[in-house]
């Protein structure tokens, strides 16, 4: 683990950046991120990947294996270029700067039509005798807003209570709509009922999650998976954050 951490460089220069937040959930904390990524940087991401992509694994009982019944799709690790430095930033600036975290090195996945990811704990090895663990994450949207480009694909925690939508808040409410599938909407998924909360990609924006309660117990709410894409091809770009206390960069 310790060696796919990225350090942050001293003098990296980077472009002012803003984005749009919206809490989704207090406990475990989610928090929904507009504009994370300009569309030029994600294309970018997309562009400096293609070279590096390969089939995704899976980890069950210690071995790494290829299922695609489990999981259908390619990732690739990102070069870290002066961009992706400064996106690495972005993660830690967003997360506060915390002093025992440190960000993993990034990953794109690519998910042809057909391709899918089931339900599943970003926790690692968590339980394990190791002292570090992934304490958050970050999903980033390479690609999707439009149906030519991209149907299906949305990550769904089938543990996370949707936002409420009455009479009193539900014009307010419904702004959600927009990024995650509301009832009454014709998505992907209508051929199939889905519970809880299903974020639909959208190119540069992105869901930032809390994996773990600070007392080091797993959020049983984390669980989440990638829905099957039904048409085109859908990128996204995955920033873990690995709390690992008393872990110091070696200079
Ligand atoms: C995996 O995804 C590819 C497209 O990337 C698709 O052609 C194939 O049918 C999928 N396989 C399974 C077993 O779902």
């Amino acid at each position: 683990k310790l060696e796919s951490l990225a350090y942050p460089e001293s003098g990296l220069q980077c472009d002012d950046h803003q984005v749009n937040t919206h809490i989704l959930s207090k406990d475990p904390l989610v928090i929904y991120i507009e504009h994370f990524l300009s569309p030029f940087e994600a294309d970018e991401i997309i562009r400096i990947s293609a070279p590096h992509f390969t089939p995704s694994t899976t980890f069950t009982g210690g071995t790494e294996k290829f299922d695609p019944s489990v999981r259908n799709s390619s990732k690739a690790q990102i070069p870290r270029t002066n961009l992706v430095k400064c996106i690495e930033s972005r993660a830690r600036e967003f997360q506060g700067w915390p002093r025992d975290t440190f960000i993993e090195r990034l990953w794109a996945q690519r998910y042809g039509t057909g391709g899918h990811y089931v339900h599943h704990y970003d926790w690692g090895h968590a339980g394990g005798r190791h002292s570090g663990r992934r304490d958050s994450s970050f999903m980033v949207y390479l690609n999707g807003g439009s149906e030519e480009e991209l149907q299906g694909g949305g990550t769904n925690f089938p543990r996370l209570e949707p936002p409420k939508m009455d009479d009193a808040n539900s014009v307010e409410a419904r702004r959600w709509c927009k990024f995650i599938e509301c009832e009454g909407e014709k998505t992907v998924a209508a051929s199939k009922v889905v519970d809880g909360v299903t974020f639909k990609p959208i190119k540069g924006n992105a869901v930032f999650w809390q994996n773990f309660r600070s007392d080091g117990s797993g959020y049983e709410e984390s669980f989440h998976a990638g829905l099957p894409v039904t048409a085109g091809e859908k990128y996204g770009l995955n920033i873990w954050s690995y709390r690992h206390p008393g872990h110091r960069p070696k200079v």
